[in-house]
């Protein structure tokens, strides 16, 4: 095995599982999937990944009769309950039993997508997720939420199914374009601005450049992994501390509504979402001006955050009471007291939210 593989051991309330990262590194993938012995595996690959990493994937793919693969079209569209009917007939129609397993090759769409389908076949198989981008590396593929989406919301039918195990395997990241790699920063600096004090550091040495080139952008894998297995393994259902991880999110999953779910990416909007959460912390007393401006300095070096665009305020608060987190109608956020210190579940004036849209994003 390669001797530059990086662990981190999950210990959830179930059983427990490895997170591995390291280039070159599909073969930790071989070995579980030989010591599990699942009658038959559906290797479920993003139709792009396919496409870019055909020899790549070939051993895992084509290792003997038991092994299938549902290509999974580009795309948000297709992590739905829809799409999902297709994936529950093709494993049904190939025989696939409670003894077999589901691999997930892709972003966290495929991810989440495969992850649902294994939830919820025969009651739930296992499934182990090989995330693509840096975004589902450093994020999707840890702490179990998967989901699909329905034509009235995103991720609204879903579960809470932990993966067998996950490969971070960062040889994919070489063809993955500079915009999909600033989502996954995000998703990074938004640890480092929660309390993940060793990936902020990262970033404040780091530039664009250099933080997503190797060795760096493992390591960046690598320190979002333990501190998101480390929040994750306290509140697995959020109930509580989880909630940290939505900081950005409350505005940000507006953004995306706003726009209909097209031309903005999710990394952008929460990137958005972030800067606006920050001025609402600063507006409410919470947080110094400082501070903000450090958080905010990093948002704009990396380049995480889209200028320019034409956004409404009181249509955003509108977007906002919609979402599945918040209570009675009411906006709740992750504001910070201080970069490292996040305060969850804060109620926020819808007014003064709507002035920091159009003022500040
Ligand atoms: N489950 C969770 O906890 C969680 C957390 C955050 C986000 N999400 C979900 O994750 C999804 C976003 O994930 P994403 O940003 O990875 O999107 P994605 O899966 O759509 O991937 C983004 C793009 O990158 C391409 N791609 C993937 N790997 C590549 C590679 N190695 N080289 C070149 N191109 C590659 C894909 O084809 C796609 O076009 C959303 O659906 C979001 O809801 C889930």
């Amino acid at each position: 095995m390669d001797e530059s593989l990086k662990r981190v051991y999950f210990r959830g309330p179930g059983d427990g599982y490895e997170i591995v990262i390291g280039n070159g590194i599909l073969a930790a993938l071989e070995k579980k999937i030989n010591d599990r012995k699942p009658d038959k595996t559906c290797i479920v690959i993003n139709e792009t990944v396919r496409g870019l990493h055909g020899d790549y994937l070939r051993p895992l793919v084509e290792n003997g009769g038991s092994r299938y693969q549902y290509v999974m079209p580009d795309g948000e569209t297709h992590k739905s309950y829809r799409d999902a009917e297709g994936l529950f007939a093709f494993m049904l129609e190939n025989g696939f039993t409670r003894r077999s397993l589901v691999v997930a090759v892709g972003g966290g769409v495929t991810g989440d997508f495969a992850g649902y389908g294994a939830a919820l076949y025969m009651r739930g198989i296992p499934v182990v997720q090989v995330p693509t981008t840096l975004l589902s590396m450093v994020d999707s593929s840890i702490g179990g939420k998967v989901a699909v989406n329905i034509s009235a919301g995103k991720n609204i039918i879903g579960a809470f199914h932990q993966p067998l195990m996950v490969v971070s395997d960062t040889f994919f990241l070489k063809t993955l374009p500079p915009a999909e790699m600033r989502n996954g920063l995000t998703e990074a600096l938004k640890h480092g601005l929660i309390g993940d004090r060793r990936s902020l550091d990262l970033f404040l040495k780091g530039d664009y450049g250099s933080i997503t080139a190797l060795p760096m952008v493992e390591e960046l894998v690598y320190r979002s992994a333990v501190f998101k297995t480390s929040i994750v393994t306290q509140d697995e259902t959020e109930s509580g501390i989880r909630a940290v991880l939505n900081f950005g999110h409350t505005v940000g999953h507006a953004i995306e509504s706003f726009f209909g779910y097209s031309g903005i990416s999710h990394g952008e909007a929460v990137a958005l979402g972030m800067k606006a959460e920050l001025e609402a912390s600063v507006r409410m007393g919470v947080l110094a001006d400082n501070e903000r401006a450090t958080a905010v300095g990093l948002i704009d070096a990396y380049g995480l955050a889209p200028t320019g665009l034409d956004l409404n305020g009181k249509e955003i608060v509108k977007h906002m009471k919609f979402d599945k987190k918040n209570v009675a109608g009411s906006i709740r956020c992750v504001l910070l007291e201080s970069i490292g210190k996040p305060l969850y579940n804060q109620p926020v004036d819808e007014g003064l939210m709507e002035r920091v849209i159009n003022e500040v994003l």
